[in-house]
């Protein structure tokens, strides 16, 4: 038994996904809030084979090092810019993501933090629910028209592509910007290329696609943020360091733009006691893009089959670091 390869799991992931590792491996899981801290992780690695990890860990050069006997990393998301790809690529540690499975649920996630902020649900909510509702009035809580509006999509992955899918049921003109102009895409979904301050011009919606990276730090700061109308919203699903959060709770407060809704931020969690969230104009919600029964499911059986891989001495099927 103690021969059984040993995974570290950092959260609790779905059962089905934790049963699932426990057919090949011993499981370390780490149970309770807060996450583990850096020397906890690094103490949790020493005798370590595979470790499952997610956004709240911070997976540096040291962490990577305490994990002496490691084979795999894999993280729970799609994103992994918490991981340091260079530091474990050295090492000949294999990282892997879980791309596809969340795709619908993240676009879903987009487009519910557009309509909600468009058509001003969250206030809506509260004003029906405090007792403000005296009579129906032609000028209550006016939002936005988004059927017929332009969306801009910035990054047109997985993800930008599944949004630009449920624009078309809104019968939105969608531009998008991206590293290269993808015809197929066009072609499929009628969508057109331009650039990013084209895009920035000509939307009423933008909504982020990128994943994080040194080209997409702040890549919406205040200079873009002001080349938007002033009646756009911003739609962030993706992370938090693609926008100059200050620029942009500035924006938000001189009217530069009509509003933002944001599922991700500078720094996670983010303080109630952020000015943006003082704002009327911002809906937030707690990095849930994903945050589905099924999808997180999906996540975690295949963080487990890229773990099971990797330890079989077989390539994972979601390797990123080739
Ligand atoms: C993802 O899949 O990238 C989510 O943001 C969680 O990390």
């Amino acid at each position: 038994h103690s021969l059984r390869p040993k995974v570290l799991v950092t959260r609790e992931i779905p059962q089905p996904a934790l049963d699932r590792i426990k057919e090949f491996a011993r499981l370390d899981l780490w149970p309770a809030f807060p996450p583990p801290e850096k020397g906890e992780l690094q103490r949790m690695l020493a005798d370590a084979d595979a470790l499952l990890c997610m956004i709240t860990d911070c997976i540096d050069d040291d962490v990577i090092e305490a994990g002496k006997k490691l084979r795999v990393i894999a993280n729970y998301g799609v994103g992994f810019d918490n991981i340091d790809i260079a530091a474990a690529t050295r090492r000949r540690i294999p990282v892997t993501n879980t791309p596809d499975v969340l795709t619908e649920a993240t676009a879903d996630l987009a487009f519910t933090l557009l309509l909600a902020t468009a058509r001003n649900l969250i206030a809506a909510d509260r004003f029906t629910r405090d007792g403000f509702w005296i009579a129906w009035h032609p000028q209550l809580l006016l939002g936005r028209d988004v059927f017929g509006s332009t969306l801009g999509i910035v990054g047109l992955g997985r993800i930008g592509e599944a949004v630009a899918r449920r624009a078309r049921g809104f019968n939105m003109r969608v531009l998008y910007t991206a590293r290269r102009p993808n015809p197929k895409a066009e072609a499929e979904l009628g969508i057109e290329y331009c650039t990013l301050e084209e895009l920035l011009r000509q939307s009423d919606f933008v909504s982020l696609h990128t994943p994080l990276t040194l080209e997409t730090r702040h890549l919406i700061g205040a200079k873009e943020l002001d080349m938007m109308k002033p009646t756009a919203i911003l739609i962030n699903t993706a992370r938090g360091g693609v926008v100059d959060q200050e620029a942009l709770t500035e924006a938000l407060q001189q009217g530069v733009i009509a509003g933002a809704g944001l599922d991700v931020f500078t720094e996670e969690p983010v303080s109630p006691e952020e000015a943006l969230l003082e704002l009327p104009n911002v809906v937030v919600s707690p990095h849930i893009g994903s945050a589905t029964v099924e999808t997180r499911t999906r996540m975690g059986l295949m963080a487990a089959e890229n773990i099971q891989a990797a330890l079989e001495g077989r390539r994972p099927p979601n390797l990123v670091n080739s």
